[in-house]
């Protein structure tokens, strides 16, 4: 496996290898990035992975400067995997001037996660098209965990008329139902016990739908509740569709349930996907 940190070496070692799958990280790695590596190395010649902290997707109070930093244990991982490229680039590699030619997703960047996070979908979109320019990957993986961001990026994609095909990976889960996530490290013992909670009540509301309670506004109150009534602080839980993450109408039929809540510090996403009758 190569380890490489600047544009040049890359672009140089990737000269001959023109069919190669991208998984792009900030390191950390745990077994939810480790199943995006497998989901991509049977689709090219050569699978690379970035491992790049990228300030631009961290607000001005958010954990930038303490977001763990596992280079080396990172790399031994995506060995044992038979990763053939970590891309590692520092911040003077990825923004050698002030980074001021941005990627703007739209309106989707202001709702959910974009709400909550200003400028955050941005930040990752803007890193990870100047990525895209670096590897040119043939296609590239992400999980469905963050399934805003796989929207963002398969609308980018797409109106930007980008060659690479977006790949979504199932989110991982623990055998109690937690979305693996780095976030849960930072979980006390406690927290980790309640966190499947999530999981069980975003399951609750997609079953409900499915008998065909279509109140979708009592539903996610009351799903709010049920977390607020165990210790979170949950900042939504919400019925979508699809397609944009907009509010769905009675004719929609491909839903997503998504849940953002605080269970002490860390703050934990989760989401289902359903499909109802017709
Ligand atoms: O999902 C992530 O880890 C990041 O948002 C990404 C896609 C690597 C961009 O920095």
């Amino acid at each position: 496996m190569e380890v490489i940190h600047t544009v040049a070496e890359l672009r140089k070692y990737l000269q001959g290898v023109p069919n190669n799958v991208f998984v792009p990280t900030m390191g950390n790695l745990h077994d939810g990035h480790l199943r995006l590596v497998e989901e991509a190395a049977p689709r090219g010649a050569c699978t690379v992975v970035s491992i790049f902290v990228n300030r631009l997707q961290f607000g001005p109070h958010e954990d930038f400067d303490r977001y763990p930093r596992t280079l080396r244990d990172d790399c031994d991982k995506l060995e044992s995997i038979g990763v053939d490229v970590v891309f590692a680039p520092d911040e003077a590699e990825l923004y050698p001037q002030p980074q001021q030619y941005v990627v703007n997703p739209g309106p989707i960047e202001d709702i959910l996660e974009g709400a909550v996070r200003p400028g955050h979908f941005r930040g990752v979109a803007t890193v990870v098209l100047k990525l895209f320019n670096m590897v040119q990957p043939k296609a590239a993986v992400f999980g469905k965990k963050d399934y805003q961001q796989c929207l963002v990026l398969k609308n980018m994609v797409q109106q930007l008329a980008s060659p690479v095909e977006i790949i979504l990976a199932e989110t991982v889960r623990a055998d109690d139902g937690l979305a693996l996530s780095s976030r849960n490290q930072y979980l006390s013992a406690t927290e980790r016990a309640e966190a499947p909670r999530l999981y069980r009540v975003l399951c609750e509301l997609k079953d409900a739908l499915h008998r065909g309670t279509h109140s979708y506004a009592t539903l996610e109150a009351e799903a709010m509740t049920e977390l607020a009534r165990h210790g979170w602080k949950p900042d939504y839980i919400t019925v979508r569709r699809q397609s944009d993450l907009l509010p769905p109408s009675e004719e929609d039929r491909s839903l997503v349930i998504l849940a953002a809540a605080r269970l002490g510090a860390p703050r934990l996403l989760d989401n289902v996907e359903l499909q109802l009758n017709s």
